[in-house]
């Protein structure tokens, strides 16, 4: 978001409270948060509030906002990347619905040729009144993005659907509304975390892998506007929006991957799969009792990409390389081996590289030998290179004809 202006509309019910926080998260991911109130948010939270976090005049007139031009609303609008409305009480829908313009927040909407956002947040017969899904249906059609409410309970003492939806889901909405949806109409498929194989009920082989750059790359994708599916064998929280198939071992990876492999346009092993698991699983926890230096006999698990390497079709398959040594002649070894179209090799002793760490360093390799290094970045940057560097891959002119709903 960084370098880009948000319009914040503030519409006036209880859930105004946290468009506060909205506003600060947004700015922490870089954005230019300008804040529009309505009248009657001004009852349930102040200007002030917004103008102390966002550091610029909270706007709340058509005419009259000091400093600002008599043009208030066309200024605003050219300004805008993106319009978000949050919270957007019945009434605002109602009037963004239907073209009003007798406030700042309405006649804005009305001028902004950015995209356009609104979260519902209301009582749940407010929010399933016919009235309501008819306006929301409307704005849907118009090209609005609706970031739906949560269920739960309700500031009225009430529950069911009508929660503000969360803040992460709205950032998230956000993030995506602000990116190119060069992954539109693709399927993909992510896998994340580190395998864990059983020894007995108590005991398992894994790594140290935290499945930060899988999930990464789950969320990046779906930024881009992908349908994506996270298999994953980590304890992290899935980024919103991204199917979760949670699984632990290599052979439920591999069960999970190939049920979905024929739907799929590309799958990006980001996993650290174990490369062996125990012969036999003890049924109860194995005690030392007489056992001084007991004996695992492990056999290899299935590998999982060379498996679908041998079965792709018009799939792309992209791998990771973790390495300790000797990076890119290994790197390039499993490329071929596995008949990838992309590897990204990962020497995981670097700093700032490998496991558990919030950024990496990899260097990504193409199947005609042709390398590019990457600086240290963030996870969350070096998944959009990778997607940036699989867009160019030949073969990706053969994916989305599936055409995978958004
Ligand atoms: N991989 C896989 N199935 C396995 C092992 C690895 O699909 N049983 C995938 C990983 O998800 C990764 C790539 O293969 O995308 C390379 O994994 P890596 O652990 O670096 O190498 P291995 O193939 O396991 O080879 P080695 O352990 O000998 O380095």
């Amino acid at each position: 978001m960084k370098g880009k202006t948000i319009v914040l509309g503030v519409s006036g019910g209880i859930a105004a409270y946290k468009a506060a926080e909205l506003c600060r998260l947004l700015q922490q991911e870089g954005a230019t948060v300008q804040v529009v109130m309505t009248a009657a948010a001004r009852e349930f939270i102040t200007p002030l509030t917004f103008a102390t976090l966002t550091g610029r005049p909270t706007l709340t007139t058509l005419f009259g906002n000091e400093n600002e031009s008599p043009l208030t609303h066309i200024d605003l609008a050219a300004r805008a990347d993106l319009f978000l409305v949050a919270p957007a009480t019945a009434n605002t829908l109602a009037r963004l619905a239907h073209g009003f313009a007798d406030d700042l927040l309405s006649a804005t909407a009305l001028a902004v040729t950015c995209p356009t956002l609104v979260a519902p947040a209301m009582n749940v017969n407010m929010y399933n009144k016919d009235s309501v899904q008819a306006n929301l249906a409307t704005l849907k059609q118009r090209g609005w993005i609706i970031v739906e409410p949560a269920e739960g309970e309700l500031a009225c003492g009430t529950s069911g659907k009508g929660r503000l939806a969360s803040l992460e889901v709205i950032v998230a909405a956000c993030r995506r509304a602000l990116s190119p949806q060069d992954y539109q109409g693709r399927i993909v498929l992510v896998t994340a975390g580190g395998t864990r194989e059983p020894l007995d009920p108590v005991r398992y082989l894994g790594n140290y892998s935290s499945g930060k750059m899988g999930y990464a790359l789950a969320q990046a994708a779906w930024e881009r506007g992908a349908k994506v599916t996270l298999i994953s064998a980590s304890q992290l929280q899935p980024p919103p929006e991204v199917e979760l198939v949670p699984v632990q071992t290599a052979a439920e990876m591999l069960a999970a991957l190939q049920e979905r492999f024929s739907d799929a346009d590309l799958v990006v092993k980001a996993a650290a799969v174990a490369d062996f698991r125990p012969r036999a699983v003890a049924p109860q926890k194995l005690k030392k009792n007489g056992q001084i230096e007991p004996v695992v006999e492990l056999e290899l698990t299935e590998d999982i990409l060379a498996i679908l390497g041998r079965q792709k079709d018009k799939q792309l398959l992209v791998g990771f390389a973790a390495e300790t040594e000797n990076l890119l002649t290994n790197a390039r070894q499993k490329l071929k081996a596995k008949k990838l179209d992309l590897i990204v090799a990962n020497d995981v002793t670097r700093p700032g590289a490998g496991f558990g760490s919030d950024s990496n360093v990899v260097t990504l390799i193409y199947p005609d030998g042709s390398i590019k290094e990457l600086p240290r970045l963030t996870k969350i940057e070096v998944a959009h290179c990778i997607l940036d560097a699989i867009r160019i891959l030949p073969g990706w002119r053969k994916t989305g004809q599936m055409g995978g709903a958004i």
